[in-house]
């Protein structure tokens, strides 16, 4: 594996990370979560991304890891980088999302509990609040650091305007920002024109989440009109990923997929790496639900770096 430099901090990461949004609940095959776990850390992906809201049910994939982490890896505290977020409906009432400093310090004591951790690596305000002021969230963020209970804080999806401003915010306290996290895959370029240059220009990390576009970016669903039985968008659960949004994305899928072939480079390997070669991106998050398939994302680390012609062919 190979670590890049967060930013402008101390921070390496690698360049494949496994976020455990999917596949980590308590509705999932513990064991194997276990198994790619374990594998993970083989490999030297050493950066776990969590949120207090992945499950299914909301909290168990925190519980489950923490379960994990305590009976099995706890040796491996210090090797490894643990995120976790809040700011998305977590509990009912009036104090369960959003960014208040009552919402992101109760969340995070919840998390720490369900991980049963002292402190996370970096902690995140998961999506903007329209409502609350900036400055009540950054306080509360540069408090918790100050509390020792995060040692770096991060910002998910904020757009680019609101990121500089709470960049600078953070900065003035002396918690510069670690991280910027959003989307980024061959299907959706939208952090190209805001998000990706604005962490660049404020000195932070940029990690993009579902690479593989949950597996739409695998080949996987090419077969029309046939979901995979184990695949996300065959599940119930699968609030983000189904049937529809395959179909819509059936015919930019299979244009993606003669250009991998063309090039005699996997597709999955080919969209990781495309990611993984814009300038100021640290590193992917990446969903696994075997060890197979995070073995096969890992690999894409070893590749040699895409040509000029195959960048310029994937963007166009
Ligand atoms: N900040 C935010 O708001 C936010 C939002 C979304 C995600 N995230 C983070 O990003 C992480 C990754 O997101 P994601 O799960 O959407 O990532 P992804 O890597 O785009 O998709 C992961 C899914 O693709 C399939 N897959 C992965 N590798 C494969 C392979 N080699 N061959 C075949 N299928 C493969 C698996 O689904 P199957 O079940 O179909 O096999 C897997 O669960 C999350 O866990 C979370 O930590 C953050």
């Amino acid at each position: 594996m190979r670590y890049r430099r967060c930013g402008r901090s101390g921070v390496l990461l690698p360049e494949i990370s496994l976020g455990l949004w999917h596949n980590f609940g308590l509705e999932d095959d513990a064991l194997q979560g276990r198994a790619v776990v374990a594998r993970a850390l083989e490999l030297g992906i050493c950066h776990f991304d969590l949120a207090d809201n992945y499950g299914p049910p909301p909290g168990s994939a925190e519980e489950c890891f923490g379960r994990l982490l305590q009976q099995e890896f706890s040796t491996h505290r210090d090797e490894m980088f643990i995120a976790t977020k809040a700011g998305h409906l977590m509990w009912d009432g009036p104090y369960g999302d959003w960014g208040s400093r009552k919402h992101l310090i109760a969340g995070l004591n919840q998390s720490l509990r369900r991980l049963r951790l002292d402190y996370v690596d970096v902690f995140y305000h998961h999506r903007p609040d329209p409502d609350t002021p900036l400055e009540e969230t950054i306080e509360a963020l540069v408090q918790i650091v100050r509390s020792g209970k995060a040692l770096y804080i991060g910002l998910s999806k904020y757009p680019p305007a609101l990121f500089n401003r709470a960049c600078s915010m953070l900065a003035e306290a002396r918690v510069p920002c670690l991280l910027h996290q959003f989307r980024y895959n061959l299907l959706d370029r939208s952090c190209e024109s805001g998000m990706l240059p604005a962490a660049r220009d404020q000195g932070a990390g940029a990690i993009a989440f579902s690479p593989l576009a949950q597996g739409m970016l695998t080949g996987k669903y090419l077969n029309a009109g046939a979901l995979p039985a184990d695949s996300r968008a065959a599940r119930s659960n699968s609030v983000f990923l189904n049937a529809d949004k395959v179909a819509a994305d059936a015919e930019r899928v299979a244009a993606l997929d003669a250009i991998a072939r063309e090039a005699g480079i996997p597709l999955t390997q080919l969209a990781l790496r495309w990611v993984l070669q814009h300038s100021g991106i640290t590193s992917l998050i990446i969903g696994a639900r075997t060890v197979a398939q995070l073995e096969d994302c890992a690999a894409a680390a070893d590749q040699p770096p895409l040509s000029d012609e195959l960048m310029k062919a994937l963007s166009e």
